[in-house]
This record gives structure tokens, sequence and C-alpha cells, in this order.
């Protein structure tokens, strides 16, 4: 007879060998860890097949208007950051948001002679995630009630500083906390664009050592901090931007509403993330168009903003990335739609960039991530698209990139 225990350790060994096949999960001991916590004693009343999906969150929290506050990531996100983070026996971790699953790898990974603490800022969640390790039979972990703007000093420092909910900016605890040599990894949002970003010290200041996609719940408490959504068509249609910028609003709105141009550079569309992240780098002004269904179905906008597209911004002109599929049926090719009297110019701008990104980046190493107090003069930055913050200026270079 199969018991659940059994049912449960296949799954766990489906998920780990998924994981590998995704090429998310690549060390032993992650994949050790993996197959050692039982996930499940961390979202009870689930199904064992919605917890043990490596690409599935199980949401624990819901907000008043039912956004996920609160969730055990997908296993495949958690893989990625714990890849990222490289953790060896002995490291002091802090974990910024708690879930206790999480933390319950970080133990295995850490081992008896490390030390793991997760911080979360909800008591509902720290009271949760505590009695979910004591049933899986890790106490050792600490699970502490704060609020991740200040880390957890008592603690400190810290070899690795994990954060998993989606941060905006780096609050100085963090840097202050953190040992000599030790990483932060954290999903940090630049231009509305999250990615999990792996920081090391550089001197005075932090700079990337790489970087994956992925989401996360937000921020909340000090460190939150909100898109503006300027409306472009009632509610159906908006610019979500991060900046406080001067935008002709009104001259955006009337401009959507007229005739678009299209430029078709005979570019590929590939590494459409990486491509995204380029363009919101580069642009002075820039927003991410999001539209409903309503209105990409009467042709108002493309399918490709449906979750936000890169889109450049000059005056009351825009332009943003769309794809078709060339002949071969499966391949797609970059084209860039423009609104506005200025859309020729923005149109050509757009292009230009794409046609950079395919001559010098593509499949390259990517962008270089630093991040400086928020004191720092701009003729003591590096160059690049500096993205300011409350705490630190963060400044996006691309080593790959020459001029066209
Ligand atoms: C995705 S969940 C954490 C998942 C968890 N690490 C796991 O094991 O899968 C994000 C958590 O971050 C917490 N959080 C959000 N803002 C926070 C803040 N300012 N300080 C501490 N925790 C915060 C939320 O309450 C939520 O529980």
């Amino acid at each position: 007879m199969t018991t659940q225990r059994d049912q449960a350790q296949d799954l766990r060994e489906a998920m780990v060998r998924q994981l590998q096949d995704w090429g998310d999960l690549r060390s032993d001991s992650i994949a050790e860890a993996l197959r050692t916590v039982p996930r499940h004693l961390f979202a009870p009343g689930e199904s064992l097949e919605d917890v043990y999906a490596a690409n599935q969150a199980v949401v624990t929290k819901r907000d008043e208007q039912g956004l996920a506050t609160s969730s055990l990531s997908a296993t495949h996100i958690q893989v990625t950051m714990l890849e990222q983070a490289q953790l060896q026996p002995g490291m002091r971790v802090l974990e910024v948001g708690s879930g206790g699953y999480n933390a319950a790898l970080l133990a295995e990974l850490v081992g008896e002679a490390g030390t793991v603490v997760s911080l979360d800022i909800d008591g509902d969640i720290v009271e949760r995630a505590r009695s979910c390790l004591q049933t899986a039979g890790y106490e050792r972990v600490r699970v502490v009630h704060g609020d991740a703007e200040h880390g957890h000093a008592p603690e400190a420092p810290y070899d690795r500083i994990i954060v998993t909910a989606g941060a905006w900016d780096i609050p100085p605890a963090w840097i202050e906390q953190l040992a000599p040599g030790g990483r932060i990894v954290v999903p940090l949002r630049m231009r509305g664009l999250t990615r999990s970003v792996v920081f090391a010290h550089d001197g005075d200041h932090l700079v990337s050592t790489g970087y994956r996609l992925c989401g996360f719940v937000p921020m909340q408490g000090a460190s939150a901090r909100e898109e503006r959504l300027i409306p472009l068509d009632g509610s159906e249609v908006a610019l979500r931007v991060e900046e406080e910028q001067l935008l002709d609003v009104t001259g955006l709105q009337k401009s959507l509403q007229q005739p678009r141009l299209e430029r078709w550079p005979d570019v590929e569309f590939s590494y459409p993330d990486e491509t995204h992240f380029w363009i919101a780098t580069q642009a002075p002004v820039f927003g991410l168009l999001a539209a409903r269904q309503d209105a990409i179905e009467r042709g108002l906008v493309t399918r490709s903003a449906q979750r936000g597209v890169p889109t450049l911004i000059r005056g009351a002109s825009f332009a943003y990335r769309t794809k078709r599929p060339l002949e071969d049926g499966d391949t797609f090719e970059n084209g860039v739609y423009a609104h506005g009297p200025e859309a020729e110019a923005v149109a050509e701008d757009y292009v230009e960039l794409l046609r950079r990104f395919d001559r010098d980046l593509r499949g390259g190493p990517g962008a270089q991530i630093e991040v400086f107090p928020a004191t720092r003069p701009t003729s003591e930055l590096p160059r690049g698209r500096v993205i300011e913050k409350k705490h630190t200026r963060v400044v996006v270079s691309w080593p790959g990139a020459r001029e066209l």
C-alpha cells in the first residue's frame, strides 16, 4: 500500500528531476536538501500535487483586495536563488520574508554549524512559519517578527542575506549587517522590472555578480513602494511608471487614439526578458505599457502589453515592442508600434535599441548593476542609467554594448 509519505517522497524526487531538466537545479547539495525537506508540511491542507509542482507558489495569505501578500514561493524560484547564493556549511544566513520551507532548505544547506534567521513583518506568518518548522523538525531556525527595513541586528553579521519579497531599494541595514565577503540575493525592481540580483561588496558599494528573472509578492512596511499608474484609455490601458517624470498625460492619451506607425527592423525576437531590461535601462523617459484583455481584443494595443511592455516616451509620443511570426512558424521577429506627433523619431530610437541588443548583447553576460549611497554625487558614479531610490542610487551599465 502506498502511504502519503511514500507519495510525497516520489513527488519530491519528480520535482528534483524536473528542476534539473529545466536547468534551474545544478548543485547536488541543493538537490539533497529538496529531497530531504517535506514541503507539504509547510502547506497543510493543500494537495500534494500542487505543493510539489515545481513552478507553482502556494498562497498563504491575501489582503482585502484578494492580492497575495504571502506565499510559499514556487520551488523553481527558490532553487534559482539558492543556486545564486552559493551557500556553504557553517554560514550565517538572514532570510527576509518567511514561509518556513525555504528556511528549512537553508538550514539543510548551512548544516548544524550554520545559523538561519528568518524575518517577517506579518505576525500571522511568523506564527505559521514557526509552527510548520517545528512540525518538520527545524526548531533551530529562528523566526523573528520585524520590518526588512531594519534587518535583524542582534544576530548580524550574515554571510548571506536572501530576500524573498519584491524589493524596490536596498536599505542601509542590509549592507551594515553583511559580513565581509558576504552576498545579498534580492529580487530588485528597477524601472518596473524585477530581477533576482546577487550583490557582493566592492569597497564602498555593492556590485552585481549575476541576475535572473523572477517575480515576488511586494515588500510591505517602510520599504514598500508602489508604481504610479497613468491611465491612457479609461482603466483599460495604462502606463506603469516608477520615477518622478513630467509626462504629457493628455497628449499621450490623445496619441493612443491616433493611427499607429509600424516598424519591422528585421531583428529576431529572442531573449525577451533581457531585451526588456536593456530597453528599460536605456530610455531617458520610460514606462511599461499595460493593457487589459478588452483593449487588446479591440486592437487598441497588442498582446505584448498584457503584462507590461517597455515603452519609450517622448513628449506626447510613445513607442513599444510587438512581435510577429516568421515564415517557419517557430520563430518571431520584433516590431515597434508608435503613436503621436513624434512617432517616427521615437520608433527610430526603439529600433536602434533593438538592433544594438541584437548586435552586441544577445546571449552575452548582460548588465552590471551597482548600488551606491543616495549621497554619492553623479560625477563619482560610473557611466550607465542611474535609477534613483530612497537610500541608494542604482547604476545599470552594459559592458558589452557599443554605440551604433
Ligand atoms: C513570498 S513570501 C516568503 C516566502 C518564503 N521565503 C518561503 O519559504 O517560500 C514573502 C514574505 O515577505 C514578507 N514581507 C513583506 N514585506 C516585508 C517586510 N518589509 N519585512 C519583512 N517581511 C516582509 C511577507 O509578509 C511574506 O510573508
